[in-house]
This record gives C-alpha cells, sequence and structure tokens, in this order.
C-alpha cells in the first residue's frame, strides 16, 4: 500500500509559525511521524509540501494509479479552493483531510471546508498526534474498502 502526505501553504514554518496555535514541531516532525505510522502498518509514504495551489493539484492529479490514498493537511486553500476539491474528487482515491488546530474554535471563516465533503474523513485539534492518526484511519478505511490498486 503506498500512500501521499500532503502539506499546503505556510506548513513549511510550523515550528515557529504561532506556536501558540500549531505547536513547537517542524514539518518534519509531522512528516517522520506520518511515515513511522504508515511503516509500523505495512504501508509506504511520500511527502510533499507546497506553498502553491497549482503544484497541489499537479501532484494530486498524478496520483492515481500511484497511490492508494492520500492524508492532506490544505492549510488555508482548505476554504478557499474549489480547484483542490476537483482533485482529489478527480483523483478517486480515499482522502483524510488534517487539521492541526480545531478550526472550528477559531475564525468564523475557517470554518467552511471546500475539500472536507469530497474526502473520506476529517481529524482536527489533535496537534501533532493528528499525523499518526489520519495515517491509522486512511489504512483501516483502505484495507476495509478493498482499495488496495497501486504497488
Ligand atoms: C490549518 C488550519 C487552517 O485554517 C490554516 O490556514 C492553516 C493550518 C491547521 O492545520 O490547523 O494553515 O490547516
Amino acid at each position: 500500500m503506498k500512500l501521499l502526505l500532503l502539506n499546503g501553504p505556510n506548513l513549511r514554518l510550523l515550528g515557529t509559525r504561532e506556536p501558540e496555535i500549531y505547536g513547537r514541531f517542524t514539518l518534519a516532525d509531522a512528516e517522520a511521524l506520518a511515515c513511522e505510522t504508515a511503516e509500523r502498518l505495512g504501508a509506504e509514504m511520500d511527502c510533499f509540501q507546497s506553498d502553491i495551489e497549482g503544484e497541489l493539484v499537479s501532484v494530486i492529479g498524478a496520483a492515481r494509479g500511484e497511490y492508494d490514498g492520500i492524508v492532506i493537511n490544505p492549510a488555508a486553500y482548505t476554504h478557499t479552493s474549489v480547484a483542490l476539491r476537483d482533485a482529489i474528487a478527480a483523483s478517486e482515491l480515499p482522502a483524510v483531510e488534517l487539521h492541526i488546530s480545531n478550526t472550528h474554535r477559531r475564525e468564523e471563516f475557517r470554518r467552511v471546508s471546500f475539500t472536507a465533503p469530497v474526502c473520506v474523513a476529517q481529524i482536527q485539534g489533535f496537534g501533532l498526534k493528528g499525523y499518526e492518526l489520519a495515517v491509522e484511519g486512511l489504512v483501516d478505511f483502505i484495507r476495509a474498502n478493498g482499495k488496495e490498486a497501486a504497488k
């Protein structure tokens, strides 16, 4: 089973970015935890971060047939991007949307997610731990739904 972890804009700044909201862990810490979790569960994981919406769209567009599922923290694009939503839907891959913070406890504009309706589940508010929970949930979902297609 091959999984893809995608992190969106400004998440490369984790560790120093608004630590009172996002904590002190880095993007490398989050990617390492996701990869370790995948490995523990017998899956492989590739990681990609971009600040650029179109790059994320292109990577999702190329994921079909290559990966069995996606964990994505779309960051601010969650609340704005029809293009990312359409890319996830077109991939026909199970995706789990992940947020470090609980967006419902924050500004009103963060309560809307363009991407959640095309994901199988959403995890938010657990900080770094969310990266482990998202991978566990996605692997369980793929195994239960027999969608293991890629090598
Ligand atoms: C975030 C929440 C988004 O609202 C915000 O724009 C981010 C990070 C999170 O992980 O909590 O950049 O996706």
